[in-house]
């Protein structure tokens, strides 16, 4: 069949290609630089900038240097930075990641001093601070298994210290059940009523973490994630994930990785009342430049192209260690 015999045959979709002017106005989904979190790994010590050998341009910075990059984040109009800790010592009660003067806290406080209109949200989440490196508490006969409910006021307080501290939004991912409401309920009981929680609903089990847990030192000693994270192969649970966040009141719900689940931000778009994130994660950024370093494909073409295939596929917002490359890049464009 030729182009003139469709069902349609005076429609060409082409004419509205023709020119640059035309394909702006007909464009429907836009990156803007308001739509981007960054992620950043805070060391102890100071004067480290360790590199992320398999992520490149992205560093361990001990506070010192951390307030040093965010000069470039803020002047770049990034809005929002997501913190992680590297912490030299880790327990096996998660306390280090609790205490009023620990390494998050001090960092939150100097960069809030330092950056008051930076919003600065934060990892919650043991397996940085736990020797064994599991997301939660473990217990059991063999002390390998997760103990769900023994860990949640263990991150409840975890996200109180963070708000004391100064944190604009404290982000759980964990993925205990129960976690945002027990969150929630001790923010609200503390005066923190207004800080918002961003939940990384529906986390999968993926080998797409592989480069963070280099630049986190949060391997797992034993076992895997497969026992909290999300089957891959599982869309209609994650629906149920995002909703029971949603019920105990989670601000914003996340769909992690992003690229290989573009039907689940897709599916938990149009069931949520609340804004979606969508992480790229360490993998996703290691690929493309593993491909560019390679001279395979071209950097800063595919980043644009995944990012807006995230927020055409509904992401209202994504966390991305290309934050400031994209920044520079719509900068330019201007
Ligand atoms: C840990 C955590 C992980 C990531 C964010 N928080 C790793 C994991 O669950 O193993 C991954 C981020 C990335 O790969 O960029 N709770």
């Amino acid at each position: 069949m030729s182009c003139n015999q469709s069902y349609f045959p005076k429609s060409r979709p082409r004419r509205l290609r023709a020119n640059p002017v035309l394909r702006s106005m007909v464009r429907e989904n836009h990156l803007r630089v308001e739509d981007l979190i960054y992620p950043m790994f805070v060391a102890d010590g100071q004067g480290v900038r360790n590199p992320v050998s398999s992520m490149p341009e992205v560093f361990q910075l001990s506070i010192d240097e951390l307030l040093k990059e965010l000069e470039e984040v803020v002047e770049l109009g990034i809005p929002c930075i997501d913190l992680f800790g590297v912490p030299e010592k880790k327990d096996t009660t998660g306390q280090l990641a609790v205490e009023d003067g620990g390494l998050i806290q001090q960092a939150i406080q100097a960069i809030k001093k330092r950056f008051p209109q930076l919003l600065v949200m934060t990892d919650i989440c043991l397996c940085e601070w736990l020797e064994h490196g599991h997301c939660g508490l473990t217990g059991g006969p063999d002390g390998h298994e997760i103990d769900n409910d023994r860990t949640l006021p263990v991150l409840a307080q975890m996200a109180l210290s963070h708000a004391r501290a100064g944190a604009d939004i404290v982000s759980p991912s964990d993925m205990m059940d129960g976690r945002v409401a027990a969150i929630r309920s001790i923010l609200d009981d503390n005066g923190f009523g207004n800080i918002p929680i961003m939940a990384y609903s529906a986390k999968f089990a993926s080998s797409f973490y592989g480069p963070f847990r280099d630049a986190a030192q949060g391997t797992p000693q034993f076992g895997d994630r497969t026992t909290y994270q999300m089957d891959p192969a599982n869309g209609r649970e994650a629906v149920r994930e995002a909703l029971l966040d949603i019920s105990e009141a989670a601000d914003f719900v996340m769909v992690k990785p992003a690229l290989p689940y573009l039907d689940i931000i897709w599916r938990v778009r149009s069931e949520s009342p609340v804004p979606v994130v969508a992480y790229n994660v360490s993998g996703e950024y290691a690929m493309a430049w593993a491909a560019h370093n390679n001279g395979w494909l071209d950097l800063e073409k595919v980043m644009m192209e995944m990012l807006l295939g995230i927020k055409r596929a509904g992401a209202d917002l994504i966390l991305t260690y290309f934050a400031k490359r994209v920044a520079r890049l719509l900068r330019n464009q201007r």
